[in-house]
């Protein structure tokens, strides 16, 4: 394998900077020319390809965002899309692409390497932890220190005025981004798809709280389930007790990376790289019990991810 590409493709996570220096100096520690796509498979598509250095990553490892830029493509989810990625892939004689994103970012690369003789390793790069094969995906633990950051502050003003406060927090379809900043902010409830929630039963818990002396009520919610806002009406109406409703958002994608996110991000970049180097393709790397590892591709894709029912039944006795 003598040239590789790397690319970051759908939303970005914090220490995906991290993965794409990992994936350039161990390319190049090992003699491979390793070249950076741009605008995920959107600039695949336009060519948008330029020979990476060891001083094209220097001063990125704490940097939030991703410094190859990001986007959605639909023409990519075409065949003839594809079709058009590999010529260029071709053009500029790259062997093995590795892929930084979530699952429609890893579902690009299965496709491409099933259509066309492209090698394809991909990294999970997603603050949604949202891949049942790796523990951890990168971005994810730097999301929830940003979530928690919020969550304190508005402690702060839910105490001073005795108020419900209900954070909407993302993830898509997995509730992992509430569950575990519930349980590290001490939330009194965690709203996530994954697991039924009775509405009566969360006004009762609020009065009950109120009753027992509790000043404020910290409410979780995974965005998957529903929307603050409404829930904040609802709420209010039920228990007569003030409730506002925190919408994070984007805020959970940005910021510097954590310690956890930079050490991740480099051990699976650099292992994407020797997967590759030893020929391999159509894998996805991850973490498990603090070792690296790699699957594949198809079968990752179709793992179903576990839910955490020792965390959440842990964080609704410990709010108590
Ligand atoms: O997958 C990452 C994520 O931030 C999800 O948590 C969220 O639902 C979605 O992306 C938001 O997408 P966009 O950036 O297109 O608004």
């Amino acid at each position: 394998m003598k040239t590789i590409g790397v690319l970051t493709s759908g939303g970005d996570a914090p220490g995906m900077n991290a993965a794409i220096r990992a994936v350039v100096r161990t390319g190049i520690d090992k003699g491979i020319k390793v070249m950076g796509i741009q605008r995920g498979y959107n600039g695949l598509l336009n060519g948008e390809i330029f020979e990476m250095n060891r001083t094209s990553v220097s001063d990125i490892i704490q940097r939030g965002g991703t410094i190859l830029r990001t986007a959605r493509s639909d023409e990519f989810k075409t065949v003839e899309g594809r079709k058009k990625a590999y010529n260029v892939l071709k053009v500029f004689g790259i062997e093995g692409l590795i892929v930084i994103g979530g699952d429609g970012s890893f579902t690009g690369a299965q496709k491409l390497s099933d259509e066309f003789d492209v090698k394809t390793i991909g990294i999970p790069g997603t603050i949604d932890n949202d891949l049942a094969y790796t523990d951890y995906t990168i971005g994810f633990d730097t999301a929830l220190n940003t979530v928690l950051d919020a969550i304190n502050k508005l402690r702060d003003t839910s105490t001073s005025h005795e108020r419900v406060s209900i954070v909407e927090v993302m993830g898509r379809r997995c509730g992992d981004i509430a569950l575990f900043t519930g349980l590290a902010g001490g939330a009194e409830y965690i709203i996530i798809p994954e697991r039924e929630y009775n509405f009566d039963n969360l006004c009762r818990t609020i009065i009950e709280g109120k009753v027992r002396g509790k000043v404020h009520n910290l409410i979780l919610l995974a965005e998957g389930v529903g929307g603050a806002e409404d829930m904040a009406k609802k709420i209010e109406e039920v228990t007569g007790i003030q409730t506002r409703a925190t919408v994070l958002g984007h805020i959970q994608r940005g910021g510097s990376p954590t310690a956890f996110d930079r050490i991740l991000a480099s051990r699976l970049g650099a292992r994407a790289v020797e997967l590759l180097v030893e020929g391999k393709s159509k894998r996805v790397v991850g973490i498990k019990d603090n070792k690296v590892i790699d699957v594949d591709i198809t079968e990752a894709l179709n793992m179903k991810k576990e839910s955490n029912d020792n965390l959440y039944d842990l964080a609704q006795i410990l709010s108590y």
